[in-house]
C-alpha cells in the first residue's frame, strides 16, 4: 500500500513538473525586451502619444485594434496583415468596420526594427499600443506581460464567428468572451472600452429606424438620446463616414460614463445596452458606474488576461520584419 502510494506521489509530482513547464513555455512575461531591446516600450509609447497628439481618436483605434486582435486566432497580429492576391486577410473582412491605426504600428515597427532588428514582435507592439493609448486618454497604467510572436495566416471567414456583432445580446456575448477565457464580470468590464472613440451610423441606425414591424426605435434607447441620433444619422443620408462618439458625455475620457449612460437607457449599441438586461450584469454596470478606480484597475487586469488569448510564444510563429506581410 505505502508503495503503491509512493509511485502515485511521484507519479503526482512528476505530473506537476511537466504542466509546470509547459506552463512556462506558453507565459508571457513582464519586462520580456528589457534585456534584450531596452527600448522597446518606450518606443512604442513615444510613436502612439505623437499619434494621438494629433489625432486623439487613434489611442480608439489602437484599443479596438488589441481586442480585434485576441479575439481572431489569439493575439498573433494577424489583425495588422495586408490581403495578398490570393488571400483575404482579417482587416478587410466586414466587422473591421472602420479599424484605425495601422500606421501607428507602421511607425513604431520600423524604428524598433532600427534599434534591435528581429526582436519585437508585432503582437506585442499591439498590446503596448493598447495599455499607452487608454493611459493617455485616462486610464491607470498596469504592466503588460510580453513575449507574444507574430503568427503566419490572417483570414477574413475566421473574423465573422470570432468577433461579437453590434446587436449581440447578453447570451450571445457571455458566450463569445467564454469562448476566449474570459469571464462575464471581465465581459463588462471590457465592454467598458467603449467609453472612448466613435461608431458609425450605419452600426446602430436599426436601433433608430424601423426597429421593427411594430415599434420604429428600439424602446430599450432613451427617446432623447434617440432623438439626438436621429439628427446625427440622418435616414437615408448614407454616408458611410458619419460616426458619432460612442461616450457623448466624455468621448476621449477613458472614465466611467460609459456605465453611466447605461444606466439611463443612453448605451449607444445594441450590446451595450444589453448589459443591463439581467440583474448580474447590471449590478456589474452599477458597481462600476460607482467606482472609478475599481473600473480602472479591473479593466487593466482584464486587458492582460485578454492579451494572453491563445499567444504564440516560444519558437512558435515568427517576429514579423513587416507587422503587413508574413516573413
Ligand atoms: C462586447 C462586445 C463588443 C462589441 C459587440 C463591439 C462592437 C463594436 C462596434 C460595432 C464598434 C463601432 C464600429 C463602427 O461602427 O465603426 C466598436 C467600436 C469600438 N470598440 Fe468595440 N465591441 C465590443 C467590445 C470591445 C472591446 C472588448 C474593446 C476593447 C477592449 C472594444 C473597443 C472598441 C473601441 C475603442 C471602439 C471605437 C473605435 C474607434 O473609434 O476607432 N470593443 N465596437
Ligand atoms: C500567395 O501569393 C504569394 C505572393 O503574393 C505567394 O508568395 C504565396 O506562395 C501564395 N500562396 C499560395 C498558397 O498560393
Ligand atoms: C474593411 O473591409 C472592407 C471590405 O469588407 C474593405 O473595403 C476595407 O478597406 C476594410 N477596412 C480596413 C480598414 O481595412
Ligand atoms: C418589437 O420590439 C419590441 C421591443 O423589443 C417587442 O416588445 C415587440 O414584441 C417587437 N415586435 C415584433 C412584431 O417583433
Ligand atoms: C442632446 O443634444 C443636446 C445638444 O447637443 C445636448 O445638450 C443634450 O445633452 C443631448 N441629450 C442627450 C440625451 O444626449
Ligand atoms: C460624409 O461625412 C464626412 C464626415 O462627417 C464628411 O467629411 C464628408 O464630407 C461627407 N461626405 C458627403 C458626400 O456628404
Ligand atoms: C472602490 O473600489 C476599491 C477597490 O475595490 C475599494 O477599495 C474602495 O473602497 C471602493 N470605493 C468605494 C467608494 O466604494
Amino acid at each position: 500500500m505505502a508503495f503503491i502510494g509512493g509511485v502515485k506521489m511521484v507519479l503526482t509530482i512528476v505530473l506537476f513538473l511537466c504542466l509546470g513547464v509547459i506552463r512556462l513555455e506558453a507565459q508571457l512575461k513582464v519586462g520580456f525586451y528589457d534585456s534584450i531591446c531596452p527600448s522597446a516600450e518606450k518606443i512604442v509609447k513615444e510613436e502612439v502619444s505623437k499619434a494621438v497628439r494629433v489625432n486623439v481618436g487613434l489611442a480608439a483605434g489602437l484599443l479596438r485594434m488589441h481586442f480585434h486582435d485576441c479575439f481572431v486566432r489569439g493575439c498573433d497580429a494577424s489583425v495588422l496583415i495586408d490581403s495578398t492576391g490570393n488571400n483575404t486577410a482579417e482587416k478587410d473582412s466586414p466587422p473591421n468596420s472602420s479599424l484605425r491605426g495601422f500606421d501607428v504600428v507602421d511607425n513604431a515597427k520600423s524604428r524598433l526594427e532600427k534599434a534591435c532588428q528581429g526582436i519585437v514582435s508585432c503582437a506585442d507592439i499591439l498590446a503596448f499600443a493598447a495599455r499607452d493609448s487608454i493611459v493617455l486618454t485616462g486610464a491607470v497604467s498596469y504592466q503588460v506581460p510580453a513575449g507574444r510572436r507574430d503568427g503566419r495566416a490572417s483570414m477574413a471567414s475566421e473574423a465573422l464567428g470570432n468577433l461579437p456583432p453590434p446587436f449581440a445580446n447578453l447570451d450571445t456575448l457571455t458566450q463569445m468572451f467564454a469562448k476566449k477565457g474570459l469571464t462575464q464580470d471581465e465581459m463588462v468590464t471590457l465592454s467598458g472600452a467603449h467609453t472612448i472613440g466613435v461608431s458609425h451610423c450605419s452600426t446602430f441606425s436599426s436601433r433608430l429606424y424601423g426597429f421593427n414591424s411594430s415599434v420604429s426605435q428600439d424602446p430599450s434607447l432613451d427617446s432623447s438620446f434617440a432623438t439626438n441620433l436621429t439628427k446625427q444619422c440622418p435616414q437615408g443620408k448614407s454616408n458611410a463616414s458619419l460616426a458619432v462618439p460612442m461616450d457623448p458625455i466624455s468621448p476621449n475620457l477613458f472614465d466611467t460614463s460609459y456605465y453611466r449612460n447605461l444606466l439611463v437607457n443612453r448605451g449607444l449599441l445594441t450590446s451595450d445596452q444589453t448589459l443591463m438586461s439581467s440583474d448580474t450584469t447590471a449590478a456589474l454596470v452599477k458597481q462600476k458606474a460607482d467606482n472609478s478606480s475599481m473600473f480602472l484597475i479591473n479593466f487593466g487586469a482584464a486587458m492582460v488576461n485578454m492579451g494572453q488569448i491563445q499567444v504564440l510564444t516560444g519558437s512558435n510563429g515568427e517576429v514579423r520584419r513587416n507587422c503587413r506581410v508574413i516573413n
